[in-house]
């Protein structure tokens, strides 16, 4: 497996200023990986990248709207040449509400940030991954499984992505693909999700951003040829 100047292996994690995404770089980060951490607030980005540098690692923060095709191309053109060995799908949004009050345009949202995005990028970074013989992590949902009423662009979308996870695994011989469904999780969007549902937010009853993170890092972590190819987390 080939590693950069410093030896460590490299991660990109796209929703890295927040939530699932911040705590996956912080546990790789102490897992002693070499980090590129997408986000779209320089501020908050960077905060997470100080974090993972006191923890030793190399961070470098790549601001960039997923949904944007020129952010895109500049956030692949940072991996240039450079073998990738994970691949973490975390950035995500999520709108409830019943398909009579939901419209297409927010439907496309979700589409262009959970499907699509993902799709490109990874599309983009398949070199890099091969050269790696890389791991793509899907940070899909409970939603991705089950649909329920006023979950419907939503568990779309995250259908969607597993379908996506589940053709690259039968197509790319070199990578690892894995597909992660973590129930409620306390983060800012379940925070606004339980805003949207009328009921109180309490973290910790639900899942903790750093036990999925510590989840995410094992199964990178777990030597080949074994594949953990789907993995459910839920709080109980
Ligand atoms: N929290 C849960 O209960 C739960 C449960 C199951 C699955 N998930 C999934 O877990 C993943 C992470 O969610 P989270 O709970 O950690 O939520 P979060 O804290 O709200 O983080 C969402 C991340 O997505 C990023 N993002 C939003 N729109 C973007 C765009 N257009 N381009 C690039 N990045 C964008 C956000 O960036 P900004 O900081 O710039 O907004 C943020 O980093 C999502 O895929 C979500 O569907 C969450």
């Amino acid at each position: 497996m080939t590693t950069n100047e410093t030896g460590s292996r490299l991660a990109l994690i796209t929703g890295a200023s927040s939530g699932i995404g911040a705590a996956c770089a912080t546990s790789l980060a102490a897992a002693g990986w070499s980090l590129l951490l997408q986000g779209r607030d320089g501020e908050r980005t960077e905060a997470v990248a100080l974090r993972t540098r006191a923890l030793g690692a190399e961070a470098e923060s790549c601001l960039a709207d997923l949904t944007a095709d020129d952010d895109l191309a500049r956030l692949v053109a940072v991996t240039a040449g450079r073998p990738l060995h994970a691949l973490v799908h975390a950035a995500g949004l999520i709108t409830l509400g019943r398909v009579a009050d939901v419209d297409t345009a927010a439907l496309d949202d979700h589409y262009a940030l959970n499907v699509r995005a993902p799709y490109a990028l990874t599309r983009a970074l398949l070199p890099n991954l091969r050269d790696a013989r890389g791991h793509v992590v899907f940070v899909n949902s409970g939603a991705g499984r089950q649909a329920k009423a006023r979950w419907s662009a939503y568990a779309a979308s995250k259908f969607a992505l597993r379908a996506l996870a589940d053709a690259l695994r039968e197509e790319e011989d070199a990578l690892r693909v894995t597909t992660v469904y973590p129930g409620r999780t306390a983060t800012p969007m379940q925070e606004a999700v339980r805003a949207a549902e009328g009921a109180a937010y309490e973290p910790s009853a639900f899942v903790q951003p750093d036990a999925v993170a510590a989840q995410i890092v094992a199964l990178l972590e777990l030597p080949r040829p074994s594949l953990v190819s789907e993995l459910i987390i839920r709080p109980g």
